[in-house]
């Protein structure tokens, strides 16, 4: 007998990108809008929390109507709403939270509160063929670096996390320093691929013998020194030549993503687990998919990493990640908090 096919709508408001997606049985993306706000932010080289909130509130009915006329539903025909209550910035997450509420009272529908994190590690795997857990999951992006034992989509269990900045930011930041525009981990993908991963060796932080945590903030500080001089004498990077931008580019590129790829895999041999979920936004990055799938292939590890269209921001992940709670009965009540950290 088939099963009746379950409907969710999913809204994203954790960061800068407002997005609204209905999903099908966790898998069948009907639609999923994203409005962007890098454009507000940009001349800051980084998300400013009000001028983030505000963008989310003028933009997120618009953006929910265009999800559901383009899946082609009625708001009655949906079984569930959810929204990202965690972790995010509290002003953002509340525009996303207190409207999926909204529309599930108003609607008389089930309320689901969904982990941005955990969210990431589904968007992994939502369009994979057959079951993928139990995994590892390393999860890179703009506000986090965490490696999660996962046993299935809604049972993740943190292993280890950054200390300090997440890998995202340390991309965004030397970005910056580079003279380059934000966001600026496509920036830096983009000049690294004409420069020299050996050029500069940028000292790996790993922390103690065996640790999954990491630390990013050492190199941000000596790609700084680097650039601009031991004692800050030099105002900018404008006295760089192209070839030594992207020769720095491409090292700095390289330690952060050497890390990454040997915690994974670390990680994946303390569990004794032979599949790698891969998501986040830096999950985009070319050289780390490219080095992940050479390591994967040499340790007998399955790759599993994100299509790029689910690596960034997007409800999709969301709705997906909610489909899940859902056939476990896991609902939300409309007192449910929004919280700025927690994995
Ligand atoms: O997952 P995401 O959209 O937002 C957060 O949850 O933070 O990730 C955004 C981050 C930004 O830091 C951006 O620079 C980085 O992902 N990113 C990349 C690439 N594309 C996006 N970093 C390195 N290489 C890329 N190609
Ligand atoms: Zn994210």
């Amino acid at each position: 007998m088939n099963k009746t096919p379950i409907t969710i709508l999913g809204l994203e408001s954790s960061c800068d990108e407002t997005s609204a997606a209905v999903v099908v049985d966790g898998r069948e993306i009907l639609s999923c809008v994203i409005a962007s706000q890098i454009d507000r932010h940009a001349k800051f080289k980084g998300v400013v929390p009000e001028i983030a909130s505000r963008a989310h509130l003028e933009v997120i009915n618009s953006v929910v109507d265009d999800a559901m006329s383009q899946a082609g539903i009625k708001f009655h025909q949906l079984d569930a709403i959810s929204a990202v209550n965690m972790p995010g910035l509290v002003g953002s997450l509340l525009i996303g939270l207190t409207t999926g509420k909204t529309f599930a009272w108003a609607l008389g529908k089930k309320f689901i509160a969904v982990n941005h994190v955990h969210a990431h590690a589904y968007g992994a795997v939502m369009e994979y063929s057959s079951d993928a857990f139990p995994a590892i999951a390393i999860l890179v992006s703009g506000g986090h670096t965490s490696i999660f034992l996962c046993n299935s989509p809604i049972e993740m269990k943190l292993l280890g996390a950054t200390q300090d900045d997440a890998a995202g930011e340390a991309f965004d930041k030397v970005a910056s320093i580079l003279g380059l525009s934000y966001p600026g981990g496509p920036e830096i993908d983009k000049i690294a691929k004409k420069g020299n991963p050996q050029a500069i060796k940028f000292k790996r932080t790993w922390l103690a013998k065996d640790s999954l945590d990491f630390s990013f903030s050492g190199i941000k500080t000596a790609v700084l020194y680097y650039v601009r001089g031991k004692d800050l004498s030099l105002p900018d990077s404008s006295h760089l030549t192209e070839r030594q931008r992207a020769d720095i580019a491409a090292s700095f590129q390289a330690a952060v993503v050497e890390v990454l790829v040997e915690k994974a895999i670390l990680a994946c041999k303390q569990q004794n687990l032979r599949r790698l979920i891969v998501g986040g936004g830096v999950a985009a990055n070319s050289y780390l998919r490219k080095q992940l799938a050479e390591r994967s292939e040499q340790e007998g590890i399955e790759l599993i990493i994100a299509p790029l269209k689910l690596c960034t921001d997007n409800a999709a992940m969301v709705a997906g990640l909610a489909y899940h709670k859902y056939c476990k009965g896991q609902f939300d009540g409309l007192d449910c908090p929004v919280k700025s950290t927690g994995l």
